[in-house]
């Protein structure tokens, strides 16, 4: 059975879901991305959010922190209904930087023609595809990010047993990227991590395949 994505959004009209707690804690890390991410030699910075639903994560952030234009955004959708909500909210917010694409995000060639991003988002992806995929997908992120690019990233965790978001932690360090938060909330199972590469971005492979959902 595949997921309605669009109703999947409506966990987000519950202000004490966990996925409302989840967007607070995306949020508040986004702020301090476009604080401490490099930027190019004009102050500006690439964004990237890769299935990124109707954008309510990155859109009022910038929203809030970018009147000057500063971040120029691509956020990459599959779903058109979505894409269309988010490119509807760019517009009533008023951010002309932000370009929201109905695409494949699991495709390299997607990406081909984007500048690295500063900051990238993938939330709401790794839950959702084998582990496989994750690792592959985080080996692949350094071709995406410009130097000490910043990853933002969710991952549902669990309390008893194994706990998967802990493999995403060390792929992360395994690839050259050093940890610059971890939240773990006693009351919800979400996970959220904001890593920074550390090590040379790597070139993007083209034709290659990062991830599926399944
Ligand atoms: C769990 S939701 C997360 C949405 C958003 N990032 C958030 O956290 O609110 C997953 C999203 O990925 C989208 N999606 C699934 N496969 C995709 C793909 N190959 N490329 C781009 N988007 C995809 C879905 O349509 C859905 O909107």
């Amino acid at each position: 059975m595949t997921t309605d994505w669009l109703e999947w959004h409506h966990q987000y009209d519950a202000s004490d879901s966990s996925l409302s707690g989840r967007l607070a804690v995306v949020r508040r890390d986004l702020r301090r991305a476009l604080v401490e991410a490099p930027c190019d030699e004009g102050g500006s910075r690439s964004l990237i959010s890769i299935c990124a639903g109707d954008g309510r994560d990155v859109l009022p952030v910038l929203a809030e922190q970018d009147g000057g234009g500063q971040v120029r955004a691509c956020l990459i959708e599959l779903d058109p209904t979505l894409s269309q909500r988010a490119r509807t909210t760019a517009d009533d917010l008023g951010l002309p930087g932000v370009r929201v694409r109905t695409a494949d995000a699991g495709a390299t060639d997607t990406y081909l023609g984007l500048p690295p991003a500063h900051v990238l988002l993938a939330c709401g992806v790794f839950g959702n595809i084998t582990a496989d995929d994750v690792r592959r997908t985080v080996a692949t992120l350094p071709g995406l990010l410009a130097p000490g690019g910043i990853v933002i990233w969710t991952r549902a965790g669990r309390s008893t047993g194994h706990d998967p978001s802990q493999d995403v932690r060390s792929w992360f360090t395994d690839h050259g990227f050093t940890e610059l938060s971890f939240t773990r909330p006693a009351r919800h199972p979400f996970r959220v991590g904001m890593n920074r590469l550390d090590a040379d971005p790597r070139p993007l492979t083209p034709g290659t395949r990062m991830f599926t959902f399944v």
